[in-house]
């Protein structure tokens, strides 16, 4: 009877160390469970103000802990979750699509991306950029990158009679998609002419300045790029009419324009100053300016619909 009285005894606290030691474990795990939670970035957002959604989006779309923690620094901004969904949001431009967006709020998210990108957060021409002419037939040159004045494309050639009135000179490689672009044209039934392309910086000096003496500055500035701001500088660019139709007023209207518009990319041309995209670009609507890219880039732009200006600073600045 002592002997199995003491049996159960033992048994009995056998059993009350096991539940403690369940218990503990069970509390002890816990606890690891909270503390690990509570160093995640997850945890730390709600803690800034941050609901669970918004912080796990947060969390899923910035993997790296150096931008999670300058979330944190920053005060909480559920205008953040916004901007992430935009197809073109660049982080390094956070702070000033937040500012642009409180001072004009009547833009809609996927504007503030796309002019911040541009830098038309900016007024033209006092945030001068020079321009990275390693980026060969991508370089970009607009009222923030600049060239520099003794810039002179290399392989500049004439454009051939054929297809151009004379003095027109552009680089060989856009010189020659020119002249696929020009057959293609004319099997389609237009016989394309250009009636600009390089300009060296003494040359746009004269071509702005005429414009600003005639009509002045203002308006000047919305139909021509100040030297060393003009993309006819860097040899890449044309200034395309129809033979019979070389009115700035009539082109656009013409059913050249709209092959053109169609057909460019195909050849490595794009239209560089859109209607419509003038808070963007600079400049008003030019339907004659084609710029030489090359096929690949010209394929994208045509088929994103984006300004030149847009690509460059997503695919090309963004990702350098
Ligand atoms: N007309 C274009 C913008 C230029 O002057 O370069
Ligand atoms: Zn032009």
């Amino acid at each position: 009877m002592g002997k199995l009285k003491l049996k159960k005894d033992i048994a009995v606290k056998g059993i009350i160390v096991f539940i403690i030691l369940v218990v503990g474990i069970i509390l002890g795990l816990n606890f690891y469970n909270d503390y690990k939670y509570k160093q995640t970035f997850e945890y730390k957002l709600i803690e800034h103000g941050y609901t669970l959604e918004e912080a796990k989006n947060l969390v899923n779309f910035y993997k790296k802990d150096e931008i999670l923690n300058a979330l944190l620094i920053r005060e909480k901004n559920s205008y953040i979750l916004e901007l992430i969904k935009e197809k073109y949001y660049i982080h390094n431009n956070l702070d000033r699509y937040i500012t642009y967006h409180e001072k004009k709020p009547e833009f809609s998210n996927t504007d503030v991306i796309a002019i911040v990108n541009v830098y038309a957060d900016y007024k033209h021409y006092e945030h001068d950029i020079e321009t990275d002419i390693e980026k060969g037939i991508l370089l970009n040159v607009n009222k923030y990158y600049t060239l520099p004045e003794d810039f002179t494309p290399i392989d500049i050639s004439d454009i051939s009679l054929r297809y151009s009135y004379s003095g027109n000179k552009i680089t060989k490689e856009a010189n020659d998609a020119y002249v696929s672009m020009w057959n293609a044209a004319n099997r389609a039934g237009f016989t394309l002419i250009v009636n600009s392309s390089f300009r060296d910086f003494a040359s746009q000096d004269r071509v702005y300045n005429n414009i600003k003496a005639s009509s002045g500055m203002k308006e000047a500035d919305k139909v021509a790029a100040r030297p060393g701001h003009s993309e006819h500088q860097t040899g890449l660019a044309i200034d395309v009419f129809e033979v019979g139709n070389q009115s700035t007023e009539t082109f656009k209207d013409s059913p050249a324009y709209t092959w053109l518009k169609e057909n460019a990319h195909l050849y490595g041309f794009i239209e560089r100053y859109p209607e419509n995209k003038e808070y963007l670009t600079g400049y008003s609507f030019e339907a004659w300016h084609w710029r030489y890219v090359g096929e690949d880039v010209a394929k994208i732009i045509h088929d994103e619909n984006i300004t030149y200006d847009e690509y460059y600073a997503y695919y090309i600045e963004n990702q350098s």
